[in-house]
């Protein structure tokens, strides 16, 4: 009996070692160790009928027979479960030297990059950077920079009037300002000459939105304030500013009027749409109007307490968006508040 039960199990381990899954592992349980008729519990069930001192001897190795098969079991399924688990890590390897994908990447919308580039400028050329704000008094936005109630001039910047009503202010007095130009005075009531100041800034205006006109723009603003300011300080700073921003322009300027202003002068540029043979943008003229500049009026100096007789000073106002449309040759500015990605990956 003692030979029949080594021959199981030599039998019973060999078989399980060839085992490649759980399946087959429980069909060879059941059939050694199977509760009526498993190989192996057919041989214990016969142990009573032995010599009582076969018995003893019969029954442990019988016992330690039952328990290497079960062993050898749990061993085979562990191994098959380790073997599973590698078999997943090798199919999720993955080769960290593959090039990766690359993210698209963003980049500056060209407003922010015009605007980014004039700062950088302005800076180099010693101008301070002052921000103000965007709901202004009419006083700063019109009265103190010679543009009275009665201006004709005030129609060119038909404005938006904040509605008054439950607070103490009075109808008209508070807008959304119409141009950088508010800052003038403001500045200037708090600061000592000389000034070299570039205000950039978010400007309101009613229009009807077509392609060259938004109520909502950004504009800048440059003044400089000192004894001996000329004309020809103007003319040059002008000059040079435009040609940074637009390499290889061609400027000239014309004189015109502006209320806060006094000569006053328009610079034009040679426009970058048609290379100067007249297109529809600067309607068959070949030169576009750029800027607004001239010598602040002794009326401005005086309203922000400066001695025009002492002091004198230059300034200038530019939209950014005709800036950033001739720099980028667009032909229509809503193009530059769209969220089309095709327009804005051109740049
Ligand atoms: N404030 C003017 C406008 O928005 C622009 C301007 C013109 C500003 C002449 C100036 C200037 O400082 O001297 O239309």
């Amino acid at each position: 009996m003692q030979e029949k039960l080594l021959n199981l199990k030599n039998e019973a381990l060999a078989q399980i070692m060839a085992v490649r899954d759980n399946n087959e592992l429980e069909k060879i349980r059941v059939e050694y160790l199977g509760k009526n008729s498993g190989k192996l519990t057919l041989v214990i069930k016969k142990i009573p009928e032995l010599e009582p001192d076969q018995k003893v001897i019969v029954g442990r190795f019988a016992n330690e027979v039952k328990k290497m098969i079960e062993d050898a079991l749990e061993r085979q399924k562990a191994l098959l479960q380790k073997e599973r688990e590698e078999n997943i890590a090798e199919a999720e390897w993955i080769d960290v030297t593959i090039p990766g994908i690359r993210p698209p990447e963003g980049h500056l919308h060209p407003l922010t990059q015009t605007l980014a580039d004039v700062i950088s400028l302005s800076r180099r050329l010693g101008f301070q950077i002052a921000a103000g704000p965007e709901i202004e008094t009419d006083n700063y936005n019109f009265e103190k920079v010679n543009m009275p109630p009665d201006s004709p001039s005030r129609d060119t910047q038909a404005s938006f009037y904040l509605d008054p009503r439950g607070s103490k202010v009075q109808p008209g007095e508070i807008l959304l300002r119409t141009h950088t130009s508010n800052m003038q005075s403001r500045v200037m009531e708090k600061s000592k000459p000389p000034l070299r100041v570039l205000v950039p800034g978010k400007c309101y205006r009613v229009d009807d939105v077509d392609a060259s006109h938004n109520i909502e723009f950004y504009q800048f603003e440059g003044f400089v304030v000192d004894r001996g300011i000329s004309l020809t300080d103007l003319l040059g700073t002008v000059d040079y500013f435009l040609k940074e921003l637009i390499p290889g322009t061609e400027v000239k300027f014309y004189a015109t009027h502006f209320d806060f202003t006094e000569p006053s002068v328009e610079a034009y540029i040679r426009c970058t749409i048609c290379g100067g043979k007249g297109c529809a943008y600067c309607k068959n003229q070949g030169w576009s109007e750029v800027l607004g500049s001239g010598m602040i009026h002794p009326h401005v100096l005086k309203f922000a307490g400066m001695d025009p007789h002492i002091y004198t000073g230059f300034a200038f106002g530019m939209g950014l968006t005709r800036l950033a449309i001739l720099r980028y040759q667009l032909d229509d500015i809503r193009l530059l508040h769209s969220l089309d990605m095709r327009v804005l990956e051109q740049f």
